[in-house]
């Protein structure tokens, strides 16, 4: 096995793939669309539950739903139970045939460590193998890869080992996520760790955490073995990432710094639109306000910034969106 891994030929020579980090509520099939748009290369769908998706659950199925555009895909499933993993392993595999199946060892919510899945895993490592093998068994077929943190918390980090004998049960490409679970999401993402974990194992190491423009990306590639990059926080309140930190990474200057207000306005109200054919099918609606979560982030740098949420928070539809737009655009040039 070599970086450039023949089944997933985006970490071919010479590629520096940007993966949109998956993102729970967030990343769905409408958001990743602005982000393709925009140039990230690789993406991963939210994660899903393996049990939910056996029992045929109607928002699992939807939550790892994409388009043939957004391809390559993976689908993420978490679980701590080896078989119901492989089963569910399986059925997305042969229903979606995704580019590849990404197995979740880092998520710290509660919920999910309770079952000892997410980074629960990373303090049992046997089950984390027992999980790996079963689900490797269950799909040769599909490229398999693994998003993990460094560890439970800062005095047992795993990182290294358990990436390299992930690499001996067969996964093709580990995503690091440079943080504990006891860090949460706070604290900085310790690249040291994922610099050691790029240099331990030949499969392609993802670096994630903390990514937030082209010049810290492009220093995350000359200061470590990563192959690719993982953007998450970053690209929910500014899609144009992905296209700024591919300018930086190929040479070219003179990319604007942020979206104009025009631009951030147009994209909140395509994000709306986008989720609402995506969801309003199953969810029974056509209202905006239960996407407001989605929508806010896009508002950050907009001139007047929080009197346009509060002016968001009494839109009800689209077309209320649209008259929101004309009114402080308008506002902006009087
Ligand atoms: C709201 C939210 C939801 C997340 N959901 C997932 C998820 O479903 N699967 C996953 O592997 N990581 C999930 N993460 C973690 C991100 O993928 C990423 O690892 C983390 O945000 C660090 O990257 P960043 O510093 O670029 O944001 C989530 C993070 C946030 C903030």
């Amino acid at each position: 096995m070599t970086r450039s891994a023949s089944r997933l030929p985006w970490f071919g020579p010479g590629r520096r793939p940007l993966y949109l980090a998956p993102m729970a509520k967030r990343t769905d099939v409408a958001f990743r669309q602005l982000c393709k748009e925009q140039g990230a290369d690789v993406m991963v769908t939210e994660f899903v539950q393996s049990e939910a998706l056996l029992r045929d659950n109607a928002k699992a199925w939807d939550m790892v739903d994409f388009t043939e555009s957004q391809r390559p895909m993976g689908v993420q499933i978490f679980g701590a139970t080896p078989a119901s993993m492989a089963r569910a392993a399986r059925l997305v595999c042969d229903r979606m045939r995704p580019d590849f199946l990404d197995m979740n060892f880092g998520c710290p919510a509660h919920k999910v460590i309770e079952q000892n899945a997410g980074s629960g895993l990373l303090r049992c490592t046997p089950l984390l193998f027992d999980v790996v093998k079963a689900v490797k068994d269950a799909i040769p077929d599909t490229p398999l890869t693994a998003k993990m943190r460094l560890g439970w918390d800062h005095s047992t980090i795993v990182a290294v080992d358990v990436a390299g004998r992930l690499e001996e049960l067969g996964v093709e490409a580990v995503a690091v996520h440079g943080r504990t679970r006891e860090q949460g999401y706070s604290g900085e993402a310790h690249w040291g760790w994922i610099s050691r974990v790029a240099e331990a194992v030949r499969i392609p190491v993802i670096g994630n955490g903390d990514v937030r423009d082209g010049a810290s990306a492009l220093r995350r590639f000359e200061e470590t073995k990563v192959s690719g990059l993982m953007i998450g926080r970053a690209a929910l309140g500014d899609p144009w990432i992905f296209s700024r930190i591919k300018a930086a990474l190929e040479g070219r200057e003179g990319v604007s710094d942020s979206a104009g207000p025009a631009e951030r306005w147009d994209c909140m109200i395509r994000l709306a639109e986008l989720t609402l054919q995506a969801h309003a099918e199953r969810l029974g609606r056509r209202d905006v306000r239960w996407m407001l979560d989605r929508l806010l982030p896009l508002t950050h740098g907009l001139p007047g910034c929080r009197k346009v949420r509060d002016r968001l928070r009494h839109c009800l539809t689209v077309d209320d969106l649209r008259r929101a737009r004309e009114e402080h655009l308008l506002g902006l040039t009087h």
